[in-house]
Protein backbone atom coordinates (compact mmCIF):
# COMPACT_ATOMS: atom_id res chain seq x y z
CA UNK A 1 0.00 0.00 0.00
CA UNK A 2 1.31 3.06 -0.70
CA UNK A 3 0.42 6.48 0.83
CA UNK A 4 1.55 10.28 0.74
CA UNK A 5 1.24 11.75 3.88
CA UNK A 6 2.23 8.54 6.43
CA UNK A 7 4.63 5.72 5.58
CA UNK A 8 3.96 2.26 6.91
CA UNK A 9 6.35 -1.06 6.86
CA UNK A 10 6.11 -4.30 8.40
CA UNK A 11 9.56 -5.40 10.28
CA UNK A 12 8.92 -8.62 11.32
CA UNK A 13 5.65 -8.76 13.48
CA UNK A 14 5.81 -4.97 14.24
CA UNK A 15 3.83 -2.67 11.82
CA UNK A 16 6.44 0.68 11.95
CA UNK A 17 3.68 3.74 10.71
CA UNK A 18 5.28 7.51 10.24
CA UNK A 19 3.45 10.24 10.08
CA UNK A 20 4.86 11.87 6.90
CA UNK A 21 4.84 15.79 6.55
CA UNK A 22 8.42 16.87 7.83
CA UNK A 23 7.81 20.64 6.58
CA UNK A 24 4.64 21.28 8.62
CA UNK A 25 5.79 19.51 11.74
CA UNK A 26 3.85 16.26 10.66
CA UNK A 27 0.57 18.30 10.89
CA UNK A 28 -2.24 16.04 10.91
CA UNK A 29 -5.21 16.76 7.92
CA UNK A 30 -7.91 14.97 6.91
CA UNK A 31 -5.83 13.20 4.30
CA UNK A 32 -3.13 11.64 6.97
CA UNK A 33 -6.56 10.47 9.04
CA UNK A 34 -7.90 8.80 6.37
CA UNK A 35 -4.27 6.95 5.35
CA UNK A 36 -3.64 6.11 9.41
CA UNK A 37 -7.35 4.46 9.49
CA UNK A 38 -6.36 2.67 6.32
CA UNK A 39 -2.70 1.63 8.03
CA UNK A 40 -4.62 0.92 10.85
CA UNK A 41 -6.85 -1.88 9.41
CA UNK A 42 -4.27 -3.33 7.41
CA UNK A 43 -2.49 -3.83 10.71
CA UNK A 44 -5.62 -5.09 12.52
CA UNK A 45 -6.42 -7.71 9.68
CA UNK A 46 -3.17 -9.23 9.63
CA UNK A 47 -2.54 -11.95 11.70
CA UNK A 48 1.37 -11.79 10.91
CA UNK A 49 1.68 -8.36 12.82
CA UNK A 50 1.22 -8.54 16.83
CA UNK A 51 1.87 -4.50 17.65
CA UNK A 52 2.14 -1.43 15.62
CA UNK A 53 4.41 1.48 16.33
CA UNK A 54 3.57 5.06 15.58
CA UNK A 55 6.12 8.10 15.01
CA UNK A 56 6.84 11.11 13.63
CA UNK A 57 9.52 12.12 10.87
CA UNK A 58 12.22 14.27 10.78
CA UNK A 59 13.54 15.39 14.13
CA UNK A 60 11.80 17.55 15.22
CA UNK A 61 8.10 17.21 15.98
CA UNK A 62 5.76 13.51 16.77
CA UNK A 63 3.01 16.12 14.97
CA UNK A 64 2.63 19.71 15.92
CA UNK A 65 -1.32 19.38 15.90
CA UNK A 66 -4.32 19.31 13.54
CA UNK A 67 -3.21 21.45 10.29
CA UNK A 68 -4.28 24.42 11.18
CA UNK A 69 -4.08 25.77 7.43
CA UNK A 70 -6.91 23.05 7.02
CA UNK A 71 -9.51 24.60 9.49
CA UNK A 72 -8.64 28.49 9.20
CA UNK A 73 -11.11 29.33 6.77
CA UNK A 74 -13.39 25.85 7.44
CA UNK A 75 -16.87 27.48 8.15
CA UNK A 76 -18.62 26.20 11.49
CA UNK A 77 -21.29 24.36 9.48
CA UNK A 78 -18.70 21.87 7.82
CA UNK A 79 -16.73 21.27 11.09
CA UNK A 80 -20.30 20.44 12.75
CA UNK A 81 -22.13 18.21 9.85
CA UNK A 82 -18.93 16.31 8.98
CA UNK A 83 -18.34 15.58 12.77
CA UNK A 84 -14.57 16.53 12.46
CA UNK A 85 -12.20 14.76 14.15
CA UNK A 86 -15.00 12.36 15.17
CA UNK A 87 -13.18 9.46 13.11
CA UNK A 88 -9.71 9.51 14.86
CA UNK A 89 -11.50 8.08 17.91
CA UNK A 90 -14.51 5.86 15.97
CA UNK A 91 -11.86 4.44 13.47
CA UNK A 92 -8.63 4.23 14.99
CA UNK A 93 -8.89 3.83 18.36
CA UNK A 94 -12.06 1.51 18.66
CA UNK A 95 -11.42 -0.31 15.59
CA UNK A 96 -8.03 -0.94 16.77
CA UNK A 97 -8.06 -3.79 18.94
CA UNK A 98 -4.27 -5.30 18.50
CA UNK A 99 -1.63 -3.07 20.82
CA UNK A 100 -0.16 0.17 19.82
CA UNK A 101 2.82 2.48 20.76
CA UNK A 102 3.22 6.15 20.31
CA UNK A 103 7.10 6.91 19.72
CA UNK A 104 7.26 10.50 20.67
CA UNK A 105 10.12 11.88 19.37
CA UNK A 106 9.18 15.50 19.27
CA UNK A 107 6.45 17.92 19.34
CA UNK A 108 3.36 16.72 20.42
CA UNK A 109 1.02 19.81 20.31
CA UNK A 110 -2.79 19.94 20.45
CA UNK A 111 -3.86 16.81 17.76
CA UNK A 112 -0.06 15.26 18.03
CA UNK A 113 -0.53 14.80 21.94
CA UNK A 114 -4.09 14.02 21.19
CA UNK A 115 -3.20 11.13 18.50
CA UNK A 116 -0.47 10.11 21.20
CA UNK A 117 -2.78 9.75 23.77
CA UNK A 118 -4.75 7.44 21.73
CA UNK A 119 -2.06 5.17 21.73
CA UNK A 120 -2.38 2.40 24.28
CA UNK A 121 0.97 3.96 25.62
CA UNK A 122 3.84 6.47 24.86
CA UNK A 123 7.30 6.35 25.25
CA UNK A 124 9.09 9.48 24.70
CA UNK A 125 12.23 10.89 23.15
CA UNK A 126 13.74 13.20 26.02
CA UNK A 127 13.19 15.87 23.28
CA UNK A 128 9.32 15.28 23.57
CA UNK A 129 7.02 18.40 24.45
CA UNK A 130 3.22 18.03 25.03
CA UNK A 131 0.95 20.52 24.76
CA UNK A 132 -2.71 21.36 24.40
CA UNK A 133 -2.31 24.97 22.97
CA UNK A 134 -5.48 25.03 20.83
CA UNK A 135 -6.59 28.15 23.42
CA UNK A 136 -4.21 30.13 21.49
CA UNK A 137 -6.00 29.81 18.26
CA UNK A 138 -9.36 30.73 19.90
CA UNK A 139 -10.25 26.81 20.13
CA UNK A 140 -9.99 24.17 22.48
CA UNK A 141 -8.84 20.37 22.24
CA UNK A 142 -10.98 18.77 19.46
CA UNK A 143 -9.35 15.16 19.18
CA UNK A 144 -10.14 13.93 22.81
CA UNK A 145 -7.22 16.04 24.93
CA UNK A 146 -9.42 17.59 27.49
CA UNK A 147 -10.60 13.69 28.24
CA UNK A 148 -7.96 11.71 27.82
CA UNK A 149 -5.11 14.23 29.17
CA UNK A 150 -7.01 15.11 32.84
CA UNK A 151 -7.27 11.21 32.88
CA UNK A 152 -3.86 10.31 32.82
CA UNK A 153 -2.45 13.78 34.37
CA UNK A 154 -5.06 14.60 36.82
CA UNK A 155 -7.41 17.77 36.93
CA UNK A 156 -4.66 20.36 37.77
CA UNK A 157 -2.12 19.71 35.47
CA UNK A 158 -4.28 19.06 33.01
CA UNK A 159 -6.54 22.79 32.97
CA UNK A 160 -3.60 24.41 33.65
CA UNK A 161 -2.03 23.11 30.54
CA UNK A 162 -5.32 23.64 28.55
CA UNK A 163 -5.87 27.26 30.14
CA UNK A 164 -2.56 28.33 29.45
CA UNK A 165 -1.31 26.40 26.37
CA UNK A 166 2.15 25.19 28.50
CA UNK A 167 4.15 22.11 26.96
CA UNK A 168 5.08 19.79 28.93
CA UNK A 169 8.85 18.56 28.50
CA UNK A 170 9.73 14.77 28.70
CA UNK A 171 10.88 14.23 32.26
CA UNK A 172 7.29 16.06 33.90
CA UNK A 173 5.58 14.00 31.51
CA UNK A 174 6.86 10.69 32.80
CA UNK A 175 6.36 12.27 36.51
CA UNK A 176 2.55 13.21 35.78
CA UNK A 177 1.84 9.21 34.35
CA UNK A 178 1.61 10.95 30.75
CA UNK A 179 4.32 8.81 29.16
CA UNK A 180 5.42 5.19 29.87
CA UNK A 181 9.08 5.91 29.52
CA UNK A 182 11.64 8.70 28.52
CA UNK A 183 14.23 7.12 26.16
CA UNK A 184 17.66 9.09 24.75
CA UNK A 185 16.48 10.57 21.43
CA UNK A 186 18.87 8.39 19.44
CA UNK A 187 17.45 5.16 20.54
CA UNK A 188 13.45 5.79 20.57
CA UNK A 189 12.64 4.00 17.49
CA UNK A 190 14.86 1.35 18.13
CA UNK A 191 13.30 1.10 21.76
CA UNK A 192 10.31 1.28 20.86
CA UNK A 193 10.32 -1.14 17.97
CA UNK A 194 11.94 -3.31 20.59
CA UNK A 195 9.10 -3.25 22.89
CA UNK A 196 6.83 -3.45 20.30
CA UNK A 197 8.27 -6.73 19.20
CA UNK A 198 7.92 -8.04 22.60
CA UNK A 199 4.42 -7.45 22.89
CA UNK A 200 3.94 -9.28 19.19
CA UNK A 201 5.50 -12.21 20.43
CA UNK A 202 2.84 -12.48 23.26
CA UNK A 203 -0.37 -14.69 23.07
CA UNK A 204 -2.69 -12.74 20.71
CA UNK A 205 -5.54 -13.55 22.45
CA UNK A 206 -4.39 -12.07 25.67
CA UNK A 207 -3.00 -9.12 24.58
CA UNK A 208 -5.96 -7.64 23.12
CA UNK A 209 -7.69 -8.50 26.23
CA UNK A 210 -5.32 -7.11 28.28
CA UNK A 211 -5.61 -3.98 26.40
CA UNK A 212 -9.01 -4.20 26.77
CA UNK A 213 -8.97 -4.42 30.49
CA UNK A 214 -6.99 -1.99 30.96
CA UNK A 215 -9.14 0.45 28.64
CA UNK A 216 -12.20 -0.73 30.63
CA UNK A 217 -10.44 1.29 34.09
CA UNK A 218 -11.25 4.47 32.00
CA UNK A 219 -14.47 3.10 30.84
CA UNK A 220 -16.19 1.57 33.73
CA UNK A 221 -16.80 2.14 37.24
CA UNK A 222 -14.69 -0.20 39.93
CA UNK A 223 -17.48 -2.93 40.36
CA UNK A 224 -18.57 -2.90 36.99
CA UNK A 225 -14.70 -3.51 35.99
CA UNK A 226 -13.44 -5.47 37.83
CA UNK A 227 -16.71 -8.16 36.91
CA UNK A 228 -15.71 -7.38 33.17
CA UNK A 229 -11.98 -7.99 33.94
CA UNK A 230 -12.96 -11.36 35.90
CA UNK A 231 -15.33 -12.66 32.99
CA UNK A 232 -12.75 -11.68 30.28
CA UNK A 233 -9.97 -13.43 32.58
CA UNK A 234 -12.48 -16.58 32.82
CA UNK A 235 -12.83 -16.53 28.68
CA UNK A 236 -9.25 -16.45 27.88
CA UNK A 237 -8.80 -19.65 30.08
CA UNK A 238 -10.76 -21.31 27.53
CA UNK A 239 -7.98 -20.97 24.61
CA UNK A 240 -5.59 -23.09 23.26
CA UNK A 241 -3.00 -20.70 24.05
CA UNK A 242 -3.70 -20.92 27.92
CA UNK A 243 -3.59 -24.45 27.99
CA UNK A 244 0.04 -23.80 26.00
CA UNK A 245 1.46 -21.08 28.48
CA UNK A 246 0.54 -22.89 31.38
CA UNK A 247 2.43 -25.92 30.01
CA UNK A 248 5.38 -24.09 28.32
CA UNK A 249 5.63 -22.67 31.66
CA UNK A 250 5.80 -25.79 33.57
CA UNK A 251 8.41 -27.66 31.04
CA UNK A 252 10.27 -24.69 31.24
CA UNK A 253 10.18 -23.34 27.71
CA UNK A 254 9.01 -20.99 25.48
CA UNK A 255 4.95 -20.73 24.38
CA UNK A 256 4.27 -21.48 20.59
CA UNK A 257 1.04 -19.49 20.41
CA UNK A 258 -1.88 -19.94 18.16
CA UNK A 259 -3.77 -16.62 18.68
CA UNK A 260 -6.78 -18.84 19.84
N1 LIG B 1 -0.76 23.09 11.26
C1 LIG B 1 -0.24 23.47 10.07
N2 LIG B 1 1.05 23.80 9.90
C2 LIG B 1 1.86 23.76 10.96
C3 LIG B 1 1.41 23.38 12.24
C4 LIG B 1 0.02 23.01 12.37
N3 LIG B 1 -0.51 22.60 13.53
N4 LIG B 1 2.43 23.44 13.11
C5 LIG B 1 3.50 23.83 12.39
N5 LIG B 1 3.17 24.03 11.10
C6 LIG B 1 4.03 24.48 10.00
C7 LIG B 1 4.36 25.97 10.12
O1 LIG B 1 3.32 26.75 9.59
C8 LIG B 1 5.64 26.04 9.30
O2 LIG B 1 5.27 26.03 7.93
P1 LIG B 1 5.98 27.09 6.90
O3 LIG B 1 7.42 26.64 6.86
O4 LIG B 1 5.24 26.83 5.63
O5 LIG B 1 5.79 28.43 7.50
C9 LIG B 1 6.32 24.72 9.60
O6 LIG B 1 5.30 23.84 10.09
C10 LIG B 1 7.41 24.82 10.66
O7 LIG B 1 6.84 25.43 11.82
P2 LIG B 1 7.45 26.69 12.57
O8 LIG B 1 8.20 27.55 11.61
O9 LIG B 1 6.35 27.33 13.35
O10 LIG B 1 8.50 25.96 13.53
P3 LIG B 1 9.04 26.49 14.93
O11 LIG B 1 10.17 25.58 15.28
O12 LIG B 1 9.31 27.94 14.89
O13 LIG B 1 7.84 26.24 15.96
C11 LIG B 1 6.04 25.00 16.96
C12 LIG B 1 7.43 24.94 16.26
C13 LIG B 1 6.19 25.61 18.35
C14 LIG B 1 5.57 23.56 17.09
C15 LIG B 1 5.06 25.83 16.11
O14 LIG B 1 5.10 25.36 14.78
C16 LIG B 1 3.65 25.81 16.57
O15 LIG B 1 3.30 26.44 17.56
N6 LIG B 1 2.75 25.07 15.84
C17 LIG B 1 1.33 25.04 16.09
C18 LIG B 1 1.00 24.24 17.34
C19 LIG B 1 -0.49 24.27 17.59
O16 LIG B 1 -1.09 25.30 17.81
N7 LIG B 1 -1.13 23.08 17.55
C20 LIG B 1 -2.54 22.94 17.77
C21 LIG B 1 -3.29 22.95 16.46
S1 LIG B 1 -5.06 23.01 16.65
C22 LIG B 1 -5.49 21.42 17.05
O17 LIG B 1 -4.67 20.53 17.09
C23 LIG B 1 -6.96 21.20 17.34
C24 LIG B 1 -7.29 19.92 17.97
O18 LIG B 1 -7.59 19.79 19.14
C25 LIG B 1 -7.31 18.67 17.22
Amino acid sequence: MSYETITAEQRGAVTLVTLNRPKSLNALNSQVCEELIEAFAAFEADDSQGCAVLTGSGDKAFAAGADIKEMADKPAAEFYNEDFFSRWTSRLVKDTRKPWIAAVNGFALGGGCELAMMADFILASENAKFGQPEIKLGVAPGMGGSQRLTLAVGKAKAMEMCLTGRMMDAEEAERSGLVARVIPHDELLDEALKTAATIAGMPPMAAKVNKEMVNAAFEMGLDQGLLHERRLFQILTATEDKKEGMKAFIEKRDGNWKGR
